[in-house]
């Protein structure tokens, strides 16, 4: 399979999961995804990420955010593993993680980085918006556990200049000031910005977020 691309389509696929079948895009319907892979059950650091991921699903929710995790074992298995991160991340696993033995879903997506790993996943994140396109990718090393803080900031930079004429600047989160895009004119800012917008220089504007 080739890298998936910003903008590209996310593939479909219908797959077996600790919760059953699942079609990717019956699952998300109109809704954002996330789709993340780990490298194997019964691991720790894949354990402590999918206990903080069952625990932020309530942020995910409020952003109309889908989860999806894979692991490449199987259904059995991950069941029997999910108890296990329950118990020990006092949690409850609220959402499916793929079971992807024949490693189908994982090649699918390019989650297998052979030079790293020729059998496990690496810890790949794909942010998908309703329309299917993918915003998002991220590829972490399995000795990284992910920050799930930095996935919903992400998301909010990305659900915001979705439908704003706006980008997000370094270290944002929700309610700063954004930049206006380069692709408006400081004239056309002005009207389009009820805000207001300052001008700190011709190619960079900001504006309070338009949401906030
Ligand atoms: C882990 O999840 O802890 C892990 C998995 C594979 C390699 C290293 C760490």
């Amino acid at each position: 399979m080739a890298t998936i691309r910003l903008g590209d389509l996310a593939p479909d696929f219908t797959a077996d999961s600790s919760k059953g079948t699942i079609n990717l895009y019956e699952y998300l319907g109109d809704s954002w995804g996330i789709l993340f892979s780990h490298p194997a059950d019964f691991t720790p650091v894949c354990t402590t990420e999918l206990g903080t991921a069952a625990k932020f699903k309530g942020e995910f929710d409020k952003r109309n955010v889908k989860m999806l995790a894979l692991s490449v074992d199987g259904k059995a298995s991950h069941l029997e593993w999910i108890k296990d991160i329950n118990d020990t991340q006092n949690t409850e696993v609220n959402f499916p993680i793929i079971a992807d033995e024949d490693k189908r879903v994982s090649t699918l997506y390019d989650m297998i980085h052979p030079n790293a790993d020729d059998n496990l996943t690496v810890r790949s994140v794909y942010i998908i918006a309703p329309d299917k396109s993918v915003k998002l990718t991220i590829t972490y090393p399995a000795s990284t556990g992910r920050n799930f803080h930095e996935l919903l900031r992400v998301i909010d930079s990305l659900q915001l200049t979705a439908y704003h004429s706006v980008a997000t600047p370094a270290n944002w989160t929700h309610g700063e000031d954004v930049v206006v895009s380069p692709s408006i004119s400081t004239p056309q800012a002005q009207e389009m910005f009820v805000k207001g917008i300052e001008e700190i220089r011709p190619y960079l504007r900001m504006t309070p977020d338009p949401t906030a």
